[in-house]
C-alpha cells in the first residue's frame, strides 16, 4: 500500500525533470534538410525574432557609420538599442521554444552590443568598437549556420 505514493512521488519527479528539459533546455527543434537545427515558433513569436533580427543588422550599420564618422554617441544609442534590454520585450513562451544553445548565442549577442555601449562612453576608442564589432558578427554568423525558424504548424523543413 505504501508503495503507491512512492510511485506517485517518483513519476512527479520525473515528470518535472522532464518539463526543465523540455521547457529550459531542449525549446521546440525539429531535423532540417539544410543540416541546420529548425526550431519550431508561433507565427507571432516568429515575427518577433525576425523583427529582432532585422534590428540587430540596423544597429550594425549604424555602428559601423559611428566608426567611419568618430560618432561616439551614435554608437552609444544604435548599440543600446540592441542591447539587453531589448530582451525584456520578448513575447511570453518565446523562451521555452528557444533550445538553451539560442538562448545562450542570443543573450551573448545583447551583452555584447551592451559592452559595444559601455565601451565608447567610457574610452572612446573607434578601433576598439571596431574590434569588438567583428568579433559580434562572428557570433551572428555562428547561430545563422546552427539554426533556423519554421512555422510550429509544420513538423520538418
Ligand atoms: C541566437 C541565434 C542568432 C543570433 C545570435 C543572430 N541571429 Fe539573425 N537570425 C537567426 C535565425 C534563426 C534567423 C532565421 C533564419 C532562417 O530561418 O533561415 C535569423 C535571421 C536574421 C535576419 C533576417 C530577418 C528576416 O526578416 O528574415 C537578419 C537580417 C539577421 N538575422 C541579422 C542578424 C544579425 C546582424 C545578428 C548579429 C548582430 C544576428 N542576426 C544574430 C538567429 C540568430
Amino acid at each position: 500500500m505504501k508503495k503507491i505514493p512512492i510511485i506517485l512521488a517518483v513519476l512527479f519527479f520525473c515528470s518535472t525533470l522532464f518539463l526543465v528539459y523540455a521547457f529550459v533546455f531542449r525549446g521546440r527543434v525539429v531535423k532540417s534538410d539544410d543540416h541546420r537545427i529548425a526550431i519550431q515558433l508561433s507565427k507571432e513569436n516568429k515575427d518577433f525574432a525576425l523583427k529582432e533580427m532585422r534590428s540587430f543588422l540596423v544597429s550594425v550599420q549604424q555602428i559601423n557609420e559611428g566608426i567611419i564618422y568618430k560618432d561616439a554617441d551614435a554608437i552609444y544609442k544604435a548599440a543600446k538599442e540592441s542591447g539587453g534590454k531589448a530582451v525584456n520585450h520578448a513575447p511570453k513562451g518565446i523562451m521555452a521554444s528557444l533550445p538553451i544553445e539560442f538562448k545562450k548565442l542570443g543573450f551573448s549577442v545583447h551583452d555584447q552590443f551592451d559592452i559595444i555601449a559601455d565601451s565608447i562612453l567610457k574610452y572612446k576608442n573607434f578601433n576598439t568598437t571596431h574590434r569588438q564589432l567583428n568579433t559580434m558578427l562572428k557570433s551572428c554568423i555562428v547561430c545563422h549556420n546552427t539554426f533556423k525558424f519554421v512555422d510550429e504548424s509544420k513538423n520538418s523543413n
